[in-house]
């Protein structure tokens, strides 16, 4: 199979980085000629010297352009090729009418560690899109992390839970670092030891199959320190803020 990007940013460059893993042919068209030699040099690929050219020759093509871009660069194109387009807020609907509606098409939304080939990647398809191809697509999001497949309506959501979520995840870090340093250790000796901890916590969780209340419950003997803190944390409403966080990016998404 071969692969053609159409814009070869951010993104892009991470996902090309999980697919070089794999046997796919990869090729790129960039915001211009000058710019696709540059990435192509970059990265070790292919080229196309025009989009439509790239359109032509390949078996899949992945937009990796800005979603305010999509109606400027689709638009003049010939599109006859499955898309995958993991434009933020472009429902598949607003693809079809970008592309075509005899089109299979298939929208992804990976998140910022597909950096470190570990994004939690959603995933979806509209009807035109065969098993077998949903089954490739889903083979590509895995060479750059872990592949959700949902219905797309839960696409905001899980654009708030996974897409926003290490933002709110660091700021969480952040903030049991700074209480280390209030109480004596350096910056760097706080973050390392947090940072460790958050790591070993989820890798605890997924290993053990555990539901997080079974191990907060191990955790916290009867009188000891981590229940006392643990109340003192929902006194200020930890869960009732992360909720109203997640509300509040939920809506922001649908307003795009
Ligand atoms: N970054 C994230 O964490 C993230 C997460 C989820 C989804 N996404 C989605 O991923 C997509 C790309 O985002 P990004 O963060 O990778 O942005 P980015 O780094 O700005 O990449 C966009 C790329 O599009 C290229 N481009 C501009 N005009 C073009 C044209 N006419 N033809 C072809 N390419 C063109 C730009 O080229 P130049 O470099 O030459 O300007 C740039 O390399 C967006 O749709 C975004 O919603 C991003």
């Amino acid at each position: 199979m071969k692969i053609g990007f159409i814009g070869v940013g951010k993104m892009a460059s991470a996902i090309i980085k999980g697919l070089k893993t794999t046997q796919y042919e990869l090729i790129i068209s960039g915001s211009s000629l000058e710019r696709s030699q540059e990435i192509s040099r970059q990265l070790d690929l292919a080229y196309a010297n025009s989009h439509q050219e790239l359109i032509d020759q390949v078996d899949l093509v992945i937009l990796g352009i800005k979603p305010q871009l999509m109606e400027t660069v689709l638009t003049p194109l010939a599109i006859t090729k499955p898309v995958l387009s993991m434009a933020a807020g472009i429902k598949l609907s607003r693809l079809a009418q970008l592309t075509s509606s005899e089109l299979p098409l298939i929208r992804i939304m990976p998140n910022i560690n597909a950096t470190i080939l570990a994004s939690t990647t959603a995933i979806c398809a509209n009807e035109l899109v065969s098993e077998e191809l949903f089954a490739t697509c889903q083979a590509i999001c895995d060479s750059f992390g872990e592949t959700f497949a949902i219905t797309e309506k839960d696409f905001d959501t899980f654009t708030a839970l996974a897409g926003s979520s290490p933002a709110y995840i660091y700021l969480f870090i952040e903030a049991l670092a700074k209480a280390g340093v209030k109480h004596g250790l350096t910056k760097d000796q706080a973050l390392a030891i947090v940072t460790q901890t958050v790591l070993a916590s989820s890798k605890h969780l997924i290993e053990e199959n555990e539901q997080p209340h079974a191990l907060i419950d191990k955790i916290c003997s009867p009188g000891g320190t981590t229940i006392a803190g643990l109340l003192d944390l929902e006194k200020t409403g930890l869960t009732a803020s992360v909720v109203s966080s997640i509300d509040a990016t939920i809506q922001k998404a649908k307003e795009l």
